[in-house]
């Protein structure tokens, strides 16, 4: 018998094939579009595909991650310090009038280092091996961002695109679902307001998700990290409506809330957001965050929870969105199928061909969008209902956003 280890077989590593099943990453899938195109116009380039707002982070940042520098050495705890969290506590309560002393800070708040692989994380929280004799299901809202997909593949799960249109408000329809489905689900993703299309759910929808969650037992992921980026009026949250409801169990049973700094607060580099709700969800994340994560670092906790407890940031940045959306407004007059979102800061616009539109505005207008089909699947036999958008985020100040629309009112005529 030839010796296993002296032959010259050579196998290269063949890894978690699950990978393979996702598409690649929508950014990558940008650069590959606009590969060899170098843009006509004589101008800087302008950045509005990706959501990553260019307001001046608060100064309060770099005081607090100073004031706190002699805690760099130090491991932090994956839940994070008490200040911490009673300054998610107070911000919660605060924010969705939640009743007096209902929120247990100790017991219902995890630091994350960015909603995203938190959001990642739920879905091998949530799914189980089998759901009613079957592959679990993730329902997950169609457009989505791009990470609940990969969680639901990763973890195992097929993932359920649910059409979130025009016809359904943006949102999935809840009242679509069958039971059969419902049984297989182990998580429902929602995004609220939604990215891309910046739809707010109401409280009478958030209730009817959180019923059916409790109904079937599965975990309902909500994420609101655009919550504070609204118009208008600011967006309910699931937190606020399970507080409100009748339960046959606990007041946050299957609920998780995500929200994020990096929207909020200019502050996509400090990497830090928070999952809260269910204490029996939150215990069981940090076990599985005890073997997944590293924590976030003691003086970037500091910085969070100083952000947290102020709110004259978020007030100015509102501001700041207002102004711009008034300009994309001005500059694009409904056309596309301009719609004013509840919140988030994104134009979701029907041009027709989202890919084409991208090349097109990167060739002759520097301006880099992003193709609604990058952000959207196509479920069995139905087509993708991204693919005649762009989304394109107004990251930028008022005067470049009022230019950037107005050049692409022009170029996509
Ligand atoms: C809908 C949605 N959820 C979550 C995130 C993650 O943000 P972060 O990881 O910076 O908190 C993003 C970022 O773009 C997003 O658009």
């Amino acid at each position: 018998m030839a010796n296993p280890a002296s032959g010259p077989a050579h196998h290269p590593a063949s890894g978690n094939d699950r990978l393979d099943r996702l598409s690649d990453y929508p950014f990558t899938r940008l650069a590959a579009l606009l590969a060899g195109i170098t843009p006509r116009a004589n101008a800087e380039p302008t950045i509005m595909s990706i959501g990553e707002p260019q307001h001046a982070p608060p100064a309060l940042i770099a005081e607090t991650l100073a004031a706190n520098a002699h805690l760099w050495g130090k491991y932090p705890p994956l839940a994070g310090t008490p200040d911490f969290r009673a300054a998610v506590g107070d911000w919660l309560t605060r924010r969705f009038a939640l009743p007096a002393g209902s929120f247990d800070a100790d017991n219902m708040v995890l630091p994350v280092a960015g909603t995203r692989e938190a959001l990642f994380l739920t879905a091998l929280l949530a799914v189980p091996e089998r759901r009613a004799g079957g592959t679990p299901a993730v329902l997950i809202p169609n457009p989505f961002y791009a990470v609940y997909e990969g969680g639901a593949v990763l973890a195992g799960a097929e993932p359920v695109f649910l059409s979130s249109t025009a016809a359904t408000g943006f949102l999935p329809d809840l009242d679509a679902l069958t039971p059969d489905l419902l049984e297989r689900t182990a998580l429902l993703y929602l995004c609220t307001p939604s990215n891309p299309q910046g739809a707010a759910a109401d409280a009478a929808y958030l209730g009817r998700a959180i019923a059916l969650a409790r109904r079937y037992g599965f975990v309902l992921a909500v994420d609101e990290c655009y919550s504070e980026i609204y118009l208008d009026r600011p967006p309910v949250g699931a937190l606020q409506v399970a507080a409100a409801m009748e339960t046959g169990g606990g007041l946050w049973d299957n609920v998780l809330v995500f929200h994020s700094l990096s929207k909020r607060s200019n502050a996509a580099g400090l990497r830090s957001g928070f999952v809260a709700g269910d204490p029996a969800l939150i215990a069981r994340f940090a076990r599985l965050r005890s073997y997944a994560n590293a924590g976030t670092p003691l003086p970037a906790l500091a910085a969070a929870a100083a952000l947290w407890r102020d709110e004259a940031h978020v007030e100015e940045n509102r501001r700041l969105y207002r102004d711009k959306f008034a300009a994309a407004e001005a500059a694009l007059g409904g056309r596309f199928g301009y719609r004013r979102p509840d919140g988030g800061f994104f134009l979701w616009l029907d041009v027709g061909d989202g890919e084409s539109a991208a090349r097109r505005l990167w060739d002759e207008g520097a301006i880099r969008v992003l193709p609604g089909a990058y952000l959207s699947g196509s479920a069995p036999g139905q087509p993708n209902p991204g693919a005649s958008f762009i989304r394109v985020a107004l990251v930028h100040d008022a005067d470049v956003v009022a230019r950037a629309c107005a050049a692409i009112a022009r170029i996509l005529g």
